[in-house]
């Protein structure tokens, strides 16, 4: 069966990290894959996590099947983190997932059985994965354009044209905050257009929430998302808890629909029927530590003050990074790393450039020169800015 297949290509990411793990020079900077690290390059296991897993240690009796849908405590805990109260929670359904991948997944396959002519609309740069798996289960793609890559900044005439081309039933691909791998966001203005579009076209918004309290706040980065559940009949949300609760390997993430109150029961089964084919069950472990940490006070708090600060050293690297690049280079062109949210900014380089940043100098990004600034840290930002100054120039 496989005799006359040629492999995959392996993905870029994990391809540069094994490089980065051979690579002997003790100067040589990481800012490849969307991992916190710490000043000492490390991913911890956050504290609220431990204590969490020490309690659920301490007190589960059982290892026994949750449910197709996964842990309801779970579901209704990130429900509420998301939304908060934008909409009553009986118009909402929800299914665990497996990360918040699968909890992508989990939404476009339904779109594929429900509405297998929709075109899916991703943005132009996007996370490789959204137009990937939109093209892997077989929906039509369009694509509107996101970033202004002479300003660095978000596109918003060009993305309110292209989107203005959506169909009835089209879905809409938007990250809730800390676009991957621009950086730029849409503010409340841009959501509340957006939102218009969907009423207007009839196209459906699904919003992508991977990095919720990484850029301004918990809530300010829902602020978006709350608004579309506010004005749009029906919203799909993918959220992951990987990166905000560090739980990456554990696999933790929702699928979220909101919707009419009398369609809630459907929605939910549907939902329900898509785990069901597609994994049974969903991994309880990860669910039960986030459910576990914002379902009590102490933990909840302590979990709050570990994000905090993993976004306050990310805004810092980033000023840091804009201002040392603006010693080098004598000018504000690099002025948007500051402004930019999340984990990830696009420096403009080309592959080339990315190359020589890489062989040259240690300094990993990604081939299409998408930098995570939470891989910097204070001793490694005057080279790097160098690098960059020199190899940009
Ligand atoms: C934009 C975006 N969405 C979703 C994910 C999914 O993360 P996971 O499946 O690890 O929960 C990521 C991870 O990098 C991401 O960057």
């Amino acid at each position: 069966m496989f005799e006359t297949l040629s492999a995959p290509a392996p993905d870029k990411i994990f391809r540069l990290t094994g490089q980065f793990a051979a690579d002997p020079r003790p100067d040589k900077v990481d800012l490849l894959v969307g991992i916190y690290k710490t000043a000492e390059g490390r991913t911890p296991v956050m504290g609220a996590v431990k204590q969490a897993e020490a309690r659920i240690l301490e007190t589960q009796e059982t290892k026994s099947y949750v449910s197709f849908e996964g842990d309801r405590a779970f579901i209704g805990a990130m429900r509420d983190l998301i939304l908060g109260d934008a909409v009553p929670s009986a118009r909402v359904a929800g299914v665990a997932a497996v990360g918040g991948t699968s909890a992508l997944r989990q939404v476009l396959e339904l779109v594929r059985t429900l509405r297998p002519a929709a075109r899916v609309w991703v943005s132009d740069p996007s996370w490789p994965i959204h137009a990937a798996m939109v093209d892997h289960i077989g929906l039509a793609r369009g694509t509107y354009r996101y970033l202004d890559r002479a300003a660095n900044a978000l596109d918003r005439a060009g993305m309110l044209a292209d989107l203005s081309g959506v169909a009835p039933g089209d879905v809409i691909v938007l990250h809730g905050c800390c676009h991957n791998p621009t950086g730029a966001d849409l503010d409340l203005g841009d959501w509340a257009e957006v939102a218009a579009l969907c009423n207007r076209t009839g196209a459906i918004p699904l919003v992508d929430m991977a990095y919720q309290g990484f850029g301004d706040g918990l809530d300010e980065d829902a602020a978006g998302v709350r608004l579309l559940a506010r004005e749009v009949p029906t919203v799909f949300v993918a959220a992951s808890c990987s990166k905000t609760f560090g739980l990456y390997r554990d696999r933790a993430g929702v699928a979220l629909i909101v919707t009419s109150e009398g369609a809630v029961a459907a929605a939910q089964g549907q939902l329900t029927a898509m785990n069901r084919n597609n994994f049974s069950f969903p991994p309880d472990h990860g669910a039960r530590v986030v459910q576990t940490i914002l379902t009590d006070a102490g933990l909840r708090a302590l979990w709050e003050e570990e994000l905090n600060s993993m976004r306050e050293t990310m805004v810092q690297n980033r000023r840091a990074l804009a201002e040392a690049l603006r010693v080098e280079t004598g000018s504000d062109r690099f002025g948007f790393l500051a402004a930019h949210r999340g984990m990830f900014s696009l420096i403009g380089a080309s592959t080339k450039e990315v190359d020589i940043l890489r062989e040259k100098h240690g300094v990993y990004l990604v081939g299409d020169g998408r930098m995570n600034v939470a891989g910097l840290r204070a001793s490694v930002i005057p080279k790097v800015a160098r690098a960059l100054a020199e190899v940009l120039a």
